[in-house]
């Protein structure tokens, strides 16, 4: 099978033109996309017709999947598709309205964090909720030295749950929910396990402290690393359409959902989530 690369932007992103998903990719085109990913960091795929099992065994090529703790928020009869969704049934939410209320890495909060996450377009609104992906290799390669010097061969501290977001829907995780993702340490700068390229690795959704830095010094340290990843010239916005499947990598990328019109009850966004698992970053 053949298929064109078209970068989205200068930072990161590129859109895969010719490829049928809900069909197997032989293992030379597969081969090539794989490649791509690791290129580009973030691959969309347009015009698909996916159904789950399709996006499922798409997803298993890349390695086995995370089971999201939001249990309550999958698609019935498939555990691994985490509904990311404003619709709701008897007034509550169907899944997550808001997964990505702050850049963050999926899965960042476990031991294992993950290797990239699908995210397929099955209804999508006239205007807003773009997905932001920033380039981590990129906000690396520009620290300035003193605040590369204040990281460099630092671990985090990671947790699950947490929101800072001015405004979120976010649905709390329950008691037995939180019991099963402990908090996790990470170094703040990891190796990409593949390409061994550096990138930054803490987030504000997730990176609640620098470990063994005295809180305030910490705080003040995230907050401006924080703020350096969010540098625009690192990202490219998402407009969705049916039918999108992106698929970033969480080892270089993080990532933002746009939460303005969630408040909004007629707004439906709904969109399929599969995610691959990695390994502990190093
Ligand atoms: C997520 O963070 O997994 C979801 C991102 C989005 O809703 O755009």
């Amino acid at each position: 099978m053949t298929f064109d690369i078209r970068p989205l932007s200068d930072a990161l992103g590129a859109e895969l033109i010719g490829l049928d998903l809900s069909v197997p990719l032989d293992d030379d085109t597969f081969a090539k996309v794989h490649r791509a990913h690791l290129d580009h960091h973030v691959l969309v795929f347009r015009d698909q017709k996916l159904p789950p099992q399709a996006q499922i065994d798409f997803s298993k090529r890349f390695g086995p999947l995370d089971q999201h703790p939001a249990d309550d928020a999958v698609l019935d009869g498939f555990p691994e598709v985490l509904m990311v969704s404003t619709k709701r049934e008897n007034g509550n939410f169907i899944g997550l309205p808001d997964a990505g209320p702050m850049w963050h890495s999926d899965l960042a909060y476990k031991e294992r964090t993950a290797l990239g996450t699908m995210l397929y377009g099955v209804e999508i609104p006239e205007d807003g909720g773009d997905t932001g992906f920033a380039n981590m290799h990129k906000a690396y390669e520009t620290l300035p030295a003193a605040l590369r010097e204040a990281v460099d061969g630092k671990r985090g501290l990671f947790l699950a749950g947490r929101t800072n977001a001015k405004r979120s829907f976010k649905r709390p995780l329950n008691q037995e929910q939180k019991e099963k993702t402990p908090p996790a340490t990470h170094p703040i700068i990891r190796t990409h396990p593949e390409t061994g390229r550096k990138s930054v690795f803490a987030n504000p959704q997730h990176t609640i402290a620098i470990e063994g830095m005295d809180e305030a010094e910490s705080d003040r340290i995230l907050s401006d690393l924080f703020a350096h990843c969010a540098r625009p010239e690192f990202a490219y916005h998402h407009k969705w359409r049916v039918g999108d499947l992106t698929f970033w990598d969480n080892r270089s990328v993080l990532h933002i959902a746009d939460l303005s019109r969630l408040d909004d009850p007629s707004y439906i966004r709904h969109l399929h989530r599969t995610t691959i698992e990695g390994d502990a970053p190093f």
